[in-house]
């Protein structure tokens, strides 16, 4: 399916869409027990929802998609878990390339991206930069992501400016923190979806869904299909965002 396919009549006015959809993917280790199998195999499914949530994401025309993927909190897991999440990454970034171009999706990654292992990150490097031009759909995978790390990294390097001299403390405001963060060009996301049913944040994103509109289902990410983003878009549309002012006509 390409790009020129029109999107489906989802019943939304453009002006009722999203810009900016994040996902909290959570849920693939109880997917995988529920069927009695290995945790790992729950990641490998999700990894086909991945990508068809991102099919999708581009074909209505929606501008960025980002994606919990590994949280910093995710390294207290067991080695071999994210040994295979690890293995996992590197099968999605070289598979997906192909998609990636053929829908003329921007792929980037935000985290502490040198924690990672170094392979992982070569094949990161070059999906990054063999997309860089493509002009439809920013995808963003979170890993080794943290929003507290961000907020602390962000702080860390306005510090240094100041300390050089090339910022003064006075100047220092929200707009200065933005641009700290890992993608400094990432507006906020509209809509924040998270799957399997838990109603936390888990520290993503925490510094850009300041009012982010919160959108949680019960299933699992390996179930998730395009009908429950669907579903979400529908909801989201409904939805009033006053930001904490009032409606107009009040
Ligand atoms: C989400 O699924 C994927 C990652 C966090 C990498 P989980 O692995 O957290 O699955 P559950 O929450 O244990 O079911
Ligand atoms: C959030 O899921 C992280 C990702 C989806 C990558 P977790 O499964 O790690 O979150 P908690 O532990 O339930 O809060
Ligand atoms: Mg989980």
């Amino acid at each position: 399916m390409g790009p020129e396919t029109p999107p489906p009549d989802l019943g939304i006015p453009p002006e009722r869409m999203p810009r900016h959809v994040a996902i909290i993917m959570d849920g693939n280790g109880r997917w995988a027990r529920r069927r009695g199998l290995r945790r790992v195999l729950g990641h490998r499914t999700g990894s086909r929802t991945v990508r068809a949530v991102t099919r999708e994401c581009a074909r209505l025309g929606i501008e960025r998609l980002t994606l919990y993927a590994f949280s910093s909190e995710n390294w207290k897991r067991p080695k071999a878990e994210i040994d295979y999440l690890m293995k996992l990454l590197r099968e999605y970034l070289v598979k997906e390339r192909r998609e990636i171009m053929e829908n003329n999706i921007r792929f980037r990654a935000i985290g502490r991206l040198s924690e990672l292992p170094p392979e992982v990150r070569e094949d990161l490097d070059r999906t990054v930069e063999m997309s860089r031009d493509n002009t439809g759909l920013i995808l963003t995978l979170a890993l080794a992501y943290g929003g507290r790390a961000e907020i602390a990294d962000a702080a860390r390097r306005v510090a240094e400016k100041v300390r050089e001299g090339v910022l003064l403390p006075e100047d220092v405001d929200e707009e200065t923190i933005r641009e700290h963060l890992y993608d400094p060009e990432m507006p906020d996301p509209d809509l924040l979806i998270r799957s399997a049913g838990e109603m936390r944040v888990s520290n993503y994103l925490l510094w850009q869904i300041a009012y982010s509109e919160f959108w949680v289902t019960e299933v699992f990410w390996p179930d998730f299909g395009v009908e429950h983003l669907h579903e979400a878009l529908r909801d989201y549309a409904r939805r009033e965002r006053r930001f904490g002012g009032l409606k107009e006509e009040e």
